[in-house]
């Protein structure tokens, strides 16, 4: 079923496709395409068929700024919320609009579909309409602001996503260093901080994805292990999951650009997956370094203790082959 990437992106603008085309497109007799379809909706129905056709189904409420801003009267002072049926990238998009924001409020873009979702270190970033939250907040920071280190500014952001869900009643979220929001060994979320300097300000732009509801047979195919909201037993509702991210996003980034990121150290070492724990990091020279977390330093680098020395990283991927310190 390697073809169920594309039958998704062929429905994703919601229209009704027939299933003769779909299955010359993707290369499939229309009895396996039908079986495909069957086995994609066997917990949820992300397909529906009628009339020869198949068509994506809405998966949960459509995203409202009404809704969102309706949450707190904070976010109806300080956001200004688009939403969008399509774009490239909600990163790049406002990454774009930097230089021409005028307003004092931090300006946020949602799509409900990504054409050309961007991930970190180059990669692409899969979502599906419906299934998924994507969007984009960017900050203008003043001059004064500019000497101050961003980097960790994504492991804060990290931070913040975990703790709105876990106000909705989410346990088992944790982060994989720097920002990967995980459930258990299943990626959920991930983070994108842009930065733009060539203004006469800072711009900073923070793109966030979560999976909230992705068929099995999609998540199978992608190139690592991936799980989605439903399966951590949270609530659907993407307008509350949106305001309640912006919320402690606001809360958390003011308090980083006031006083730094060494008050969050202790909050993240306890949020971090791999506390505490031996694991191998891929350089970005490609190198592999086995050592035990110990922590995060005063930049959001990693640091490890590599045979009873500490070393730190600004950049790599921690891998997975974890065995748990005694
Ligand atoms: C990662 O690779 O873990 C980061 C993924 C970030 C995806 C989000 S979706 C909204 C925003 N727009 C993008 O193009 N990327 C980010």
């Amino acid at each position: 079923m390697e073809w169920i990437g594309s039958l998704f992106s062929r429905l994703s603008d919601g229209y009704p496709v027939s299933i003769d085309s779909l299955s010359i497109a993707l290369g499939v007799d229309r009895n396996t395409l039908l079986m495909g379809v069957e086995k994609v909706n066997a917990d949820h129905t992300f397909i529906s068929c009628a009339e020869n056709c198949l068509s994506l189904c809405r998966i949960a409420d459509p995203i409202d700024d009404e809704k969102i801003l309706a949450h707190s009267v904070d976010l109806k002072s300080d956001f200004v919320i688009d939403i969008v049926d399509e774009t490239g990238s909600t990163n790049q998009d406002l990454m774009a609009r930097i230089p021409t924001i005028n307003t004092s409020k931090k300006r946020v873009l949602i799509a409900e579909k990504q054409n050309a979702g961007r991930g970190t270190k180059g990669r692409s970033w899969m979502s599906i309409p419906g299934g998924s939250i994507t969007f984009s907040i960017a900050y203008t920071l003043s001059r004064e602001t500019t000497s101050l280190n961003i980097s960790p500014l994504s492991l804060v952001a990290g931070l913040a996503v975990i703790h709105a869900l876990m106000d909705l009643g989410s346990r088992n979220i944790t982060l994989k260093w720097p920002n990967d929001l995980m459930c258990q060994d299943s990626k959920i979320g991930g983070i994108l901080v842009e930065a733009n300097r060539k203004s006469d300000r800072v711009g900073i732009v923070i793109g966030i994805g979560l999976n909230v509801c992705l068929p099995q047979s999609l998540m199978d195919i992608l190139d690592q292990p991936v799980a989605d909201l439903q399966s951590s037993g949270m609530s659907l509702d993407r307008n509350l999951i949106i305001a309640k991210i912006l919320l402690k996003l606001d809360e958390m980034v003011s308090s980083f650009l006031a006083d730094g990121f060494s008050r969050f150290r202790g909050e993240y070492d306890a949020a971090h997956r791999f506390h505490d724990c031996l694991i191998h990091l891929r350089a970005p020279d490609n190198e592999l370094i086995s050592g035990k977390v110990a922590g995060v330093g005063n930049s959001g680098e990693l640091i490890l203790d590599v045979a009873g020395t500490k070393r730190s990283f600004l950049s790599g991927e921690v891998q997975m082959q974890r065995v748990e310190s005694s």
